[in-house]
Formats: structure tokens, C-alpha cells, sequence
């Protein structure tokens, strides 16, 4: 089963808004797997965003994602990694389509409230920088085992 690396970013944890994005991929129906609330050193966000070293922007990056506690999840699902792109919105919130979360709630671009990872191998990547084995959890929603 596909899973993806998502992250609710400083912004989104300090406009409380943690509930409302976890939410919409709840009801969407995919399965958390793993979840947990941290502090992100500087090590880790520099490796998770070490494919923009060059780029002007990345130390900035790295300050925001490393300045207030984030939320690290991954979810499971039939084709999560590009649904849960869609359910994000584009990287510019002010673009971003309303009825995304970047659209419905962002403003900047770099404020843009939540990761997600872009394919099959990032989302390998992420998931392995991220989490050990033993922090997710397989599981069958009992309740919809014909969403699964
Ligand atoms: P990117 O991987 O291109 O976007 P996405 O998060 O949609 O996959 O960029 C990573 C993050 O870098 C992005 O979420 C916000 C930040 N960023 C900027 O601050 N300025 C920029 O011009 C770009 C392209 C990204």
C-alpha cells in the first residue's frame, strides 16, 4: 500500500490549525500510520531540504522549519502521494486553488503551512529520514474496509 511524508510546518502548528489539516485527510479516508509532534534540529531539516541547497532561498528555509515545532505524519492509501498533493494545493498559497489547504489558509510562500512529499521516492526518502520502522504502525480500519 502507497504511503506518503507529511509535514505540518511551524505556521500551521502556531495558527492552530493542526486539527483542521489533519482532518481533511481523515475524511478523505486515507490511515494514519505514523504521527509526532518535534523540534526539527538543523541536521534533519537540511537533509529533508537538501535537495534546494543552492537555491536563495534555502537558508531561510531551514530557519523557519527549525525555529517552532512541526508535525511529522505519514498516511497510507491507494494513490495518497498525489492525492494528498492536491489536497495541499500549489507551493504559493496566494496560487494555490480555494478548497486547498495552502489556498483556504495561506498567504506566503514561505508560510505555505504543510509538506508533502512529490513522489514515490521522496516519499520513501522522507519517510526513512523521519520515522524508524518501529514508529509506524500498520493497520485495517475496521469501520470502511471497502474505502481499502
Ligand atoms: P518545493 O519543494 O518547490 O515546494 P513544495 O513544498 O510545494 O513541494 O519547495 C520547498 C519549500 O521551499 C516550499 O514549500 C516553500 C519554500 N520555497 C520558498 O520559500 N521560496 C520559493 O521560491 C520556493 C520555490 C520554495
Amino acid at each position: 500500500m502507497e504511503r506518503t511524508f507529511l509535514a505540518i510546518k511551524p505556521d500551521g502548528v502556531q495558527r492552530g490549525l493542526v486539527g483542521e489539516i489533519i482532518r481533511r485527510f481523515e475524511t478523505k479516508g486515507f490511515t494514519l500510520v505514523g504521527l509526532k509532534f518535534l523540534k526539527v534540529s538543523r541536521e534533519l531539516a537540511e537533509q529533508h531540504y537538501g535537495v534546494h541547497r543552492e537555491r536563495p532561498f534555502f537558508g531561510s528555509l531551514v530557519e523557519f522549519i527549525t525555529s517552532s515545532p512541526v508535525v511529522a505524519m505519514v498516511w497510507e492509501g491507494d494513490g495518497v502521494i498525489a492525492s494528498a498533493r492536491k489536497i495541499i494545493g500549489a507551493t504559493n498559497p496566494l496560487t494555490a486553488e480555494p478548497g486547498t489547504i495552502r489556498g483556504d489558509f495561506g498567504l506566503n510562500i514561505g508560510r505555505n503551512l504543510i509538506h508533502g512529499s512529490d513522489a514515490p521516492e521522496t516519499a520513501q526518502q522522507e519517510i526513512a529520514l523521519w520515522f524508524k520502522d518501529e514508529e509506524l504502525v500498520s493497520w485495517q480500519p475496521h469501520l470502511t474496509p471497502w474505502l481499502h
